[in-house]
């Protein structure tokens, strides 16, 4: 007998599923320090901008697409239109994109573990020294780790829609914004916080040009978790009777309250560590932030809360951001799950082991690359410099293709789906949206400023990192 397809369990269920995947490093690292080096409240006015004339309008197309054809990307591009050819091809790339960025949010991931290892087990300052990154990152148990989240992200998955990925962000989401509240309300009462906070939200418009504008695009796509596959995914397990529209605008506010609020938890740390601190010396790089700099700013908090006391509140930061990156991670991996359990009729069980067999293959490359196999991390070289394996996946598939897979998401639903089978997808629970201001909006933006607007965002990017 047919396995029968999952589903979320309610319209609470969808939204915290989707605001799971949604938060993820972007918001609790790359956003307040992206905020703070661009001109503070200045840059958090565009983004606010783009999360809702660009990206909410993207978003509700992915879902819908998704809710319209109960299929993953490959079976909702091929439904829609009809088995075209070229149209599968954008599906299939919208398949590729999530396994590929899941193998370097893996490592990433596994990263996070070991650093909560060491945080436990009293070795905070070790995490604060120079060279501590780079020594972790080529140890060879890795590999334990590795194995070790696998499993645990393999086994909820294993429970499917309700009892695995919903009940997930149930637990963690509220759990997160609990400590990150917490933390953020410890923070404040440290010496210079005030600075960190002036730092982050007054606005200075003289900081604004052409890349800042195409950096808070790009950030604000990236932290909704589209063009990834995922929401149309989602979109297929959400009920047919519910409000696209409202829950897709939850799932924003949820996003960029989580990213707002971890400015007011990172900016003031990082101005109690060092009143004098020029933003413009942080890197944007989640990676060198997190794994480098802001171990040393917990531990500077002993002189206020002793060393067993910086230690927990490191802790207690690194599981956010764990929490954070678990609940992207197993949103991106179920994509692919659910095009094998489509379109190749296996199990959800078979679909499962086999792409826990295809993530290990590829994560294992991308794991040695910095620093264990010299070929791995001497791969390949663009744009000037030799890059490693995990820096072209990162490179290709987290920074480069989203904004196009965007492009063809709205190019697809203005004309090949067209724009009436949209609408009539969004009226299916919100019978106010025909007729309405946003379905103008919509059917305007989606064909004709929004693809154009990430045509260029995703030229621009191939330039910078390709051809500098
Ligand atoms: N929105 C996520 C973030 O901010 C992006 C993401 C989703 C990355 C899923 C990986 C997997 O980090």
């Amino acid at each position: 007998m047919p396995e029968t397809r999952g589903q979320f369990s309610s319209k609470l269920g969808f939204i915290l599923a989707a605001a799971g995947s949604a938060v993820g490093l972007g918001n609790v690292v790359a956003f307040p320090v992206m905020a703070s080096k661009n001109g503070g409240a200045a840059f958090l006015i565009i983004y606010l901008f783009f999360i809702a004339f660009i990206c909410y309008p993207v978003m509700m197309a992915e879902i819908a697409m998704g809710r319209r054809t109960n299929r993953n990307p490959v079976g909702a591009f091929s439904q829609l239109s009809s088995d075209h050819r070229g149209w599968r091809l954008a599906g299939k790339l919208a398949i590729i994109t999530p396994f590929m960025i899941a193998v370097f949010y893996t490592v990433i991931t596994v990263w996070l573990v070991v650093y909560m290892k060491e945080i436990a087990t009293g070795g905070l300052e070790m995490l604060s020294s120079e060279s501590a990154f780079g020594d972790i990152v080529a140890r060879p148990t890795l590999f334990v780790y590795l194995l070790g989240l696998l499993c645990v992200i393999f086994c909820i998955l294993l429970g499917g829609v309700k009892n695995g990925i919903e009940r997930l962000a149930r637990v963690l989401m509220p759990t997160l914004a609990v400590m990150l509240v917490s933390l953020t309300l410890f923070v404040l009462t440290l010496d210079n916080a005030v600075a960190g906070i002036r730092y982050y939200l007054v606005p200075d418009f003289s900081r604004m040009d052409l890349s800042v504008v195409n950096g808070a695009l790009s950030q604000a796509f990236f932290s909704l978790s589209l063009g990834m596959g995922i929401l149309i995914t989602y979109g297929s397990y959400f009920s047919r009777g519910d409000n696209i529209p409202q829950s897709t605008r939850m799932v924003a506010i949820a996003d960029t309250s989580i990213a707002f609020f971890a400015g007011l938890l990172i900016l003031p740390a990082i101005f109690a560590f060092d009143p004098n601190t020029n933003t413009d010396d942080l890197s944007t790089s989640s990676v060198g932030l997190i794994f480098s700099f802001l171990p040393q700013i917990f531990l500077s908090m002993q002189a206020a809360v002793g060393y067993v006391g910086a230690s927990i509140v490191a802790f207690v930061f690194f599981s956010l951001v764990f929490f954070a990156a678990l609940t992207s991670l197993v949103s991106i991996i179920e994509i692919p799950i659910s095009c094998w359990i489509d379109e190749l009729k296996l199990s959800r069980k078979r679909a499962v082991l086999f792409q826990a067999v295809l993530l290990t293959l590829f994560a294992i490359p991308a794991i040695v690359s910095l620093g264990i196999s010299d070929f791995f991390t001497n791969f390949t070289s663009y744009g000037g410099v030799t890059k490693s394996f995990f820096d072209l996946v990162s490179d290709v598939f987290y920074e480069t293709i989203l904004p196009f897979v965007g492009f063809t998401v709205c190019i697809f639903c203005a004309y090949r789906w067209k724009m009436s089978g949209l609408s009539s997808e969004l009226t299916r629970g919100d019978s106010d949206y025909a007729g309405s201001r946003l379905e103008a909006y919509v059917n305007f933006s989606l064909s004709s400023v929004i693809p154009l607007v990430l045509l260029l965002v995703f030229i621009s990017t191939v330039i910078q990192i390709y051809f500098p």
